[in-house]
């Protein structure tokens, strides 16, 4: 492929940019009343406005012009055929097999995927119900009480956030913790909470080496003994989610306590997998199911739209707008939604994990930006820490907006406010309020005119800044499902667009090298001197102080 930024189609936006830059959208809602129809669409469930952005029809049509120019819809096609996408790993990229509710034949080195994807989703759903309706006790044969996922990364933010964000659908016989940190007062803080008989330890970790993990799974099962579990109980407390099956086992784990998955499961991409099986036990076989069928209802939404109706493509183009023309450096995710209040987190693995590189496919060093930083709190908390910077700040930040209609929870009169808070603040942030219009207020409030005219530039909002509100009817399973495939295709589309392969994370690997080398240095008998002196102080220092 041609150089990204020597393409026609790129110099045509750099072109338009020009000519849009100092426009306000303002004007294009006052000239035309049908903005919001033009530029909103509904897919899965899902409505997404995005007319409060910077763009024009001719934006859209330049953006959907380099979306063909580079291949975009060849790329989707290649993905969902099962082609090993994930070049420098040698592997084929196939979340969308996990959640294949047509369980149509995928097929990878020529054979069809399918049968072990149903058959690993069948016993998980099994296993999952016995834990919920007490046919699978502890050792003691009291029922399970505290559920405990142990990974990190991608075999935990996902779960986690799945599990808060459909609370509402869960099981409430059972509490359920993740464990990620190895910050020992992560899992020091849930085990003082569980008790060895009745807490159900999930091992989850694609390699089954992570070193986090395997710590935290390690005093996980040193406390059960401890308790007084035996070694022959570990079977009914114990159970993994994994592609290294012969590592879990070793750990000592039973194989009938194992549900497998496969390297072309990203981890970042891994909660349909085994690795739900968290998920599985809190909302159920069937809740899982519900939540596979969203996602793959946006699978096909994203396979089968024409780009210019299609909701992970817009969302992308619109990234690539900002980023690439407008120069934004970050982008915020604010779910009016306490229990999505971990999809920011969970997105930000998603986008920054798969497209921070700067290094293309072809091994070139790229000469444009890649991904934003992506960011964010669950509003209307955030209101009252970062929005100030949002409004009035000398950032540009894009911002997503999400929220269900109704409630998760009814409790009489904070939906609606909730939900008010939602829309005034996308309003307040692309309305912004003039000079003429503070001054107005000012005076019919009957200020001094010199106190006035002091006031006056604070309370000045530029406008302008764009937003995007994704609506929904109410965060069930489906919806989240949906949601969830959307930030996945989108981030997929502008790995696309900036000829990266997000499907790979070496930019994780250094600082797991070092660490390596660090920690007998930190606890050996020998002050480090190997290093820069920075470094060789903060060891040194720390070897000091740490007793
Ligand atoms: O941070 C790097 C990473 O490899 C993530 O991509 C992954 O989600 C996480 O570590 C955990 O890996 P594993 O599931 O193999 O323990």
């Amino acid at each position: 492929m041609s150089k990204l930024t020597d393409l026609p189609q790129w110099k045509a936006l750099n072109g338009h940019f020009k000519t849009i830059e100092n426009q306000d959208m303002r004007d294009w809602f006052m000239a035309d009343a049908n903005r919001f129809k033009t530029l909103s669409l509904q897919a899965c469930g899902i409505l997404l406005d995005y007319s409060k952005n910077r763009i024009t029809s001719e934006t859209l049509e330049l953006l959907f012009t380099l979306a063909r120019a580079v291949n975009l819809e060849g790329w989707r096609e290649r993905m969902f055929k099962g082609e090993k996408i994930n070049n420098t790993e040698g592997r084929a990229v196939l979340h969308v097999a996990l959640r294949n509710r047509s369980n149509t034949p995928v097929f990878v080195d020529g054979a069809d995927v399918m049968p072990a994807v149903n058959d690993v989703l069948a016993r998980m759903g099994t296993f999952a119900d016995a834990v919920r309706n007490g046919a699978w006790t502890g050792a003691t044969g009291k029922r399970i009480t505290d559920v405990v996922n142990i990974g990190i990364g991608g075999s935990d933010l996902g779960p986690n956030m799945v599990t808060e964000a459909l609370s509402a659908y869960a099981s409430k016989e059972m509490r359920y913790h993740f464990v990620s940190n190895v910050d020992g007062a992560h899992i020091a803080h849930v085990l003082s909470q569980t008790s060895w008989d009745t807490t159900l330890f999930i091992i989850c970790s694609k390699t089954f080496t992570t070193q986090e993990t395997m710590l935290n799974a390690q005093t996980a099962r040193a406390w059960f003994i401890d308790q007084g579990g035996r070694d022959k109980d570990v079977a009914r407390h114990f159970v993994a989610a994994t592609t290294n099956v012969a590592a879990a086992e070793k750990f000592g784990i039973p194989k009938e306590n194992l549900f497998e998955f496969w390297d072309w499961v990203g981890g970042r991409f891994s909660l349909w997998s085994a690795v739900g099986v968290s998920i599985a036990v809190a909302i159920g076989k069937d809740g899982f199911s519900r939540l596979l069928s969203g996602a793959h209802a946006m699978d096909r939404h994203f396979q089968d739209a024409p780009l210019e109706q299609n909701m992970p493509v817009i969302l992308a183009m619109l990234r690539i707008w900002y980023t690439n023309f407008f120069g934004a450096q970050s982008w915020a995710v604010i779910p009016f939604s306490q229990n999505l209040r971990w999809f920011p987190d969970y997105t930000q693995q998603g986008t920054m994990e798969s497209n921070g590189k700067s290094t293309d496919r072809d091994g070139q060093a790229v000469d444009y930006a890649t991904s934003p930083v992506t960011w964010g709190k669950a509003g209307t908390d955030c209101q009252h820490s970062f929005f100030q910077l949002l409004h009035q700040g000398t950032k540009f930040i894009p911002a997503d907006f999400l929220a269900a209609a109704q409630p998760d929870v009814l409790v009489e009169g904070h939906h609606d406010i909730l939900l008010a808070n939602f829309i005034a603040q996308t309003e307040a942030l692309m309305v912004g309020k003039t000079e003429a219009q503070v001054r107005q207020e000012l005076q019919a409030q009957g200020m001094k005119p010199e106190t006035l005219e002091a006031l006056l530039p604070h309370k000045v909002f530029p406008g302008n800044r764009p937003t995007n509100s994704l609506v929904y009817t109410r965060l069930d399973p489906e919806t989240l499902g949906a949601l969830i495939a959307l930030y996945e295709h989108m981030t997929f589309v502008q790995g696309v667009m900036w000829n990266v392969n997000s499907f790979d994370q070496w930019g994780v690997e250094l600082g797991k090298q070092l660490a390596q080398r660090i920690l007998p240095e930190l606890t050996g008998t020998k002050p480090a001197d190997s290093h820069d002196s920075s470094t060789n102080n903060l060891i040194n220092f720390m070897r000091k102080m740490r007793h």
